[in-house]
């Protein structure tokens, strides 16, 4: 079959019908939080649409599901028109300023107007404008200046919550849409930590975050970083519809499948607005995204057209902030911590203030350019803040205050824990320790490993670590495999009972799966996610320390750069002989079956009641190879296609088996396929 063959009218109906019900399970998962359909069935309706698509490539739409990530990573971004305006809004940062904002608007509108507002909350993040043409998201773009923005609609289409296409029948003929972009403050965590762990600077705030992940070039990247988007303006061709107030509107953007955020309230007087206010500035720290005040809007869209626009601003809508949390406070002393990677990064001793409900004594300073960027000097007042409402940092250094015998800060040339040379590479932010055998590297090493995620020994704190170091107890992760209870029952603040539970934890650690000591490894750039796919498709520590980089790299989710930082790792002679001590200690290094004890999801068994049926030749695996990737994950293998088989995986001169999954529409995969559904289905 050639795929300029225009496909059957059963295969054209089949497929609109799949886009449809994914279309209906992914805005029920996603934009209503209320998921109507098994994760299993969906990946398997979404394989026969991909497979479909993939024999007729004429079936792609736009805005099937298939596209949210395809395109090809940009090399830029064009520059787009806006049809409409974005404008910004005028800020009030007190009840009273509010007030005066609501005489001009009524004076300008001659007096005796009721004043019904809406309230929206003020999302932090990345104004986004949206363009649909009958129905299909066509572009998206970003605000820009305003007036021209830039054309992501690559990036735009990974976003869950912004349908491809418009729900309901009878679509308008181009409608646009305006919104917020926003990282939640899990992900802006955990993007953070995964940015300093790589020597990359951290992003200042969540806002930062998701207009820098918006610009990304490459849409699978922009995939995996979570963005959510709330939608809060609508322009329809007035002979689709008159929507008559901004209440109503919202409503409009619901029904097109929008989330439309859920904290919003209908105010009719200056109290009513200062009650909503309050509440969300107690309350905005409960949300899982940035706020940074609320957004007050007359309801009445004929009024607001009466009243206009300024150059800059809408006359009918005002930003209702909430007080800055920054504040000024001196810096006592700076100190650079060695992390467990031998990075050094210089933190500011602050003289003790209270900062959104925490007293702060710290704030990270991220790294040597950081310092020289803000001058910092020790005995300057600087200011902070919270970024993100999570980590206190230094905004601006206040040079006018700085005393005269003030000295400016330089991290220092040798590691201040093992004195050690440090060396900071060429092109690279971050100095590092480079004595593998680093006390400082040591602890945080271990501690990494003791983690929650990582093997979850209980009672391996800080002071314990530090003092099984100390005592030249352990020199190495394996070491504390060989711990007796009597060496832990003689450290300070030990004795003979909590050093026996300590023993245990250790050894009952032993039992934890392959993924997780991988992850325990403290691999660069290998977080427990990584740790999971890489696990999955070496099932072994073996594997894994004899693969190239190049098979590590075609690990779906798994970039260069991490593929290449494994690869290395387990080059390095001192990681060779932990491997070895870790084997002689008994660590698990392979998947087995799951233990009774593990929770499933560290055992994942994404093929659980799915039969497949191989053919032909495949380019990687052999027959069996075959067969014990799917039944390790929790596959069966059949010899023949019958209409209860879910996938035929194809290889090289398939036999009839490949037919007769065409005459039952069953989806084929490929080698490459097989693996990405292991990866894609946990
Ligand atoms: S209305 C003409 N509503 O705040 C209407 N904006 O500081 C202008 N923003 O650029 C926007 N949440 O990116 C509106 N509920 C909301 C908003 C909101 C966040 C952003 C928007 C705007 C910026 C102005």
């Amino acid at each position: 079959m050639t795929p300029s063959e225009s496909p059957p009218q059963d295969v054209t109906a089949r497929a609109t019908k799949l886009r449809q019900q994914l279309q209906e399970a992914s805005y029920a998962y996603y934009v209503l939080d209320h998921p109507t359909m098994e994760d299993e069935v969906y990946d398997r309706l979404y394989r026969e649409l991909q497979s479909l698509e993939a024999q007729y490539p004429q079936l792609v739409t736009p805005d099937s599901p298939t596209q949210r990530v395809g395109e090809k990573p940009a090399t830029e971004f064009p520059t787009v028109q806006h049809a409409i305006a974005l404008y910004s809004l005028e800020n009030a940062f007190t009840i009273e300023e509010f007030t005066d904002w609501q005489g001009r608007w009524q004076r300008l509108a001659g007096g005796d107007v009721p004043s019904e507002y809406v309230c929206e909350l003020k999302i932090d993040g990345s104004a986004l404008a949206l363009r649909y043409e009958n129905g299909v998201l066509v572009r998206g773009a970003t605000r820009g200046d305003g007036t021209a923005g830039e054309d992501i609609t690559p990036n735009i289409k990974t976003i869950r919550t912004i349908p491809l296409r418009l729900y309901g029948n009878n679509p308008p003929a181009w409608a646009e849409i305006r919104g917020e972009a926003l990282i939640p403050l899990e992900s802006f965590q955990q993007i953070n930590q995964k940015r300093q762990h790589n020597g990359e600077m951290p992003f200042a705030n969540p806002r930062n975050a998701a207009a820098g992940t918006l610009r990304q070039l490459d849409p699978k990247v922009v995939a995996a970083r979570r963005l959510d988007f709330f939608a809060y303006t609508l322009y329809l061709p007035t002979e689709y519809a008159q929507i008559q107030t901004q209440w109503e509107l919202l409503e409009w953007l619901q029904h097109f499948g929008f989330k439309v955020n859920p904290h919003r309230q209908l105010c009719s007087s200056v109290s009513a607005v200062e009650d909503f206010y309050n509440r969300w500035e107690n309350q905005r720290h409960d949300l899982p995204y940035m706020t940074d005040g609320v957004v007050v809007k007359l309801n009445d869209i004929a009024l607001q057209e009466r009243l206009g626009f300024t150059q800059k601003f809408p006359r009918w809508a005002v930003a209702l902030k909430y007080p800055a949390e920054e504040v000024p406070t001196q810096v006592v002393g700076v100190s650079a911590q060695v992390g467990r990677t031998g990075a050094l990064t210089p933190v500011a001793q602050l003289k003790p203030v209270q900062l959104a409900g925490t007293t702060v004594s710290r704030a990270s300073l991220h790294n040597e350019d950081r310092v020289r960027e803000l001058d910092l000097h020790v005995g300057d007042t600087v200011v902070v803040r919270k970024a993100g409402e999570i980590i206190p940092e230094v905004v601006r250094v206040m040079p006018e205050l700085r005393p005269e015998e003030a000295q400016p800060y330089q991290l220092p040339s040798t590691c201040p824990v093992c004195g050690s040379a440090v060396l900071r590479p060429a092109g690279e932010a971050i100095t590092r320790c480079i004595n593998a055998s680093c006390p400082a590297i040591l602890k945080g090493s271990l501690r990494h490993w003791a983690s929650r995620e990582a093997l979850d020994i209980q009672g391996m704190g800080e002071k314990l670590v530090a003092q099984l170091v100390k005592r030249r107890l352990v020199a190495s992760i394996a070491d504390l495999y060989f711990l007796t209870v009597a060496q832990v029952a003689d450290l300070e603040r030990m004795g003979p009972k909590s050093a026996g539970k300590l023993v245990q934890a250790i050894a009952n650690s032993k039992e934890k799966p392959w993924s997780r000591v991988l992850y325990g490894l403290g691999i660069r750039h290998v977080g427990s996610v990584n740790a999971q796919l890489l696990a999955q498709r070496f099932p072994s520590c073996e594997q894994l320390a004899k693969a190239k980089a190049s098979d590590i790299e075609s690990v779906y989710g798994i970039g260069s750069e991490i593929a290449w930082s494994i690869y290395q790792w387990f080059r390095t002679p001192a990681n060779q002989t932990l491997i070895e001590q870790l084997q002689a200690a008994g660590v698990t290094l392979a998947s087995e079956p799951p233990a009774a004890e593990e929770p499933a999801s560290f055992n994942p068994q994404p093929f659980q009641g799915k039969t497949f049926v191989l053919t032909g030749t495949l380019p990687t695996m052999s027959r069996k190879d075959a067969q014990r990737f799917i039944e390790q994950r929790g596959g069966k293998v059949t010899s023949s296609v019958s209409q209860k088989t879910d996938y035929v995986v194809v290889g090289e001169n398939p036999g009839s088996k490949q037919k007769k999954a065409e005459s039952f529409r069953i989806p084929q995969l490929q080698e490459t396929d097989l693996r990405h559904l292991a990866d894609e289905t946990t």
